[in-house]
């Protein structure tokens, strides 16, 4: 029996799949290469030493979908498969809900249809939107989400929850990720932005490594300690294994499960900065710029509930980080 992972050729997906091999998951990868490379699966492989079932495919295209789940043994689906600028989906809303929500919908169709009811998918810590209080716990009120693409994933969470609510044999997993930084410790793999990047560990890596010249921080009069904004960072690998603990969960269980994977801790800006420039020995170059649209002051998480129930919790700290996402960068300044 084997794991499906869509868009596992991704940042999070691929290092999902180091992380489930390494456990001894059988795993079928399920991309399209919308936004990544076919070098990555060789990476995955050299990694672990593992081999591993792959289809170019797209998760809105039933056929295909149907013709996978009729070869393979598929008990449960990690589904990473997504559009992810917050931007673009501004500017690209219809894109967005058909790729993200219509997707998902086609996704859920041919696992019943395969009889597979097992799903864990990535929502994000956006769907808490502006008016909750920090730390951010999974019984919170969940929407006013400020884009469309993190509407797509509030959208998502309750199309599932329908989905399981309606047939009682499905197993939903949400997984709220916090700020997902860093890269495997074998600098072969880490997140590979397409054109400027839009997140700032990305651009810190690119400062550093002389691509891009000079960071902006989007705004120094938060509440916050510094004035710069505070977000929950967390190690790529913790969040990775956290979707094997959580899968592993999901094959013995039924129902809806909402996990938060952050640390629980919150850095500013600039702390990120200092530590990129600890790890790098590289001074980062950045100016004050105004505040962007839509941010938050501070956004953390309370992991707890992922800790008492899925007995996860993040190892690596801000340091790791750092160091991790510079061998990343620093091995491949032009990404794969
Ligand atoms: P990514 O873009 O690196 O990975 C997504 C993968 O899905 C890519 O390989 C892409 O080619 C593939 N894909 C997209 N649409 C597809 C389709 N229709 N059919 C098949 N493959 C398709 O993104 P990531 O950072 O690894 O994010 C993975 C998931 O986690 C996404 O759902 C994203 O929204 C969610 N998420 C990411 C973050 C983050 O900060 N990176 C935070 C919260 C949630
Ligand atoms: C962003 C998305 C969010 C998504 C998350 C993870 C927005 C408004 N939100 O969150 O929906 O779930 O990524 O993919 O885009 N910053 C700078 N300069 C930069 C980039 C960022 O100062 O060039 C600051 C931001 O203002 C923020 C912090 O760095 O305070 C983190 O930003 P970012 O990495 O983009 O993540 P989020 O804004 O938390």
């Amino acid at each position: 029996m084997s794991i499906l992972v869509t868009g596992g050729a991704g940042y999070i997906g691929s290092h999902t799949c180091v992380e489930l091999l390494n456990a001894g998951y059988d795993i079928i990868v399920l991309d399209n290469f919308c936004n990544s490379n076919k070098e990555v699966l060789k990476r995955i492989k050299t990694i672990t030493n593992k081999d591993f079932g792959f289809y170019e495919a797209d998760v809105r295209d039933k056929k295909a979908l149907d013709e996978i789940f009729a070869k393979e043994k598929i008990e449960a689906v990690i589904h990473f498969a997504a559009l992810k600028a917050v931007g673009e989906s501004c500017q690209k809303p219809l894109e967005y809900y058909e790729n993200n929500v219509s997707g998902t919908v086609t996704l859920c169709e041919a696992m019943r249809d395969a009889g597979c009811k097992k799903i864990v998918f990535s929502s994000s810590a956006t769907v808490y939107g502006m008016d909750n209080k920090v730390p951010f716990k999974e019984d919170m009120p969940v929407g006013g989400t400020t884009n469309p693409y993190g509407t797509t994933k509030y959208f998502i969470e309750r199309i599932l929850a329908d989905v399981q609510a309606a047939d009682s044999e499905w197993s939903v997993t949400l997984l709220r990720y916090f700020n997902p930084i860093g890269a495997h410790s074998s600098g072969m793999i880490g997140e590979n932005p397409n054109g400027i990047p839009n997140n700032l560990m990305p651009y810190v890596a690119q400062v550093a490594v002389g691509r891009l010249e000079c960071l902006n921080v989007f705004g120094d009069d938060y509440d916050t300690p510094d004035g710069t904004g505070v977000r929950d960072y967390i190690h790529v690998v913790d969040l990775a294994i956290g979707h094997v603990l959580a899968v592993e969960k999901a094959l013995k269980e039924t129902g809806v499960n909402v996990y938060n994977l952050g640390t629980g801790i919150g850095y500013s800006v600039l702390d990120l900065v200092k530590a990129f420039e600890k790890a790098s020995g590289v001074k980062i170059n950045y100016k004050i710029a105004p505040r962007r649209d839509g941010d938050i002051a501070v956004c953390y998480a309370d992991a707890s509930k992922a800790k008492n129930e899925l007995g996860w919790t993040a190892k690596k700290n801000l340091d790791d980080m750092c160091a991790d996402t510079w061998r990343w960068q620093r091995n491949n300044p032009n990404g794969y």
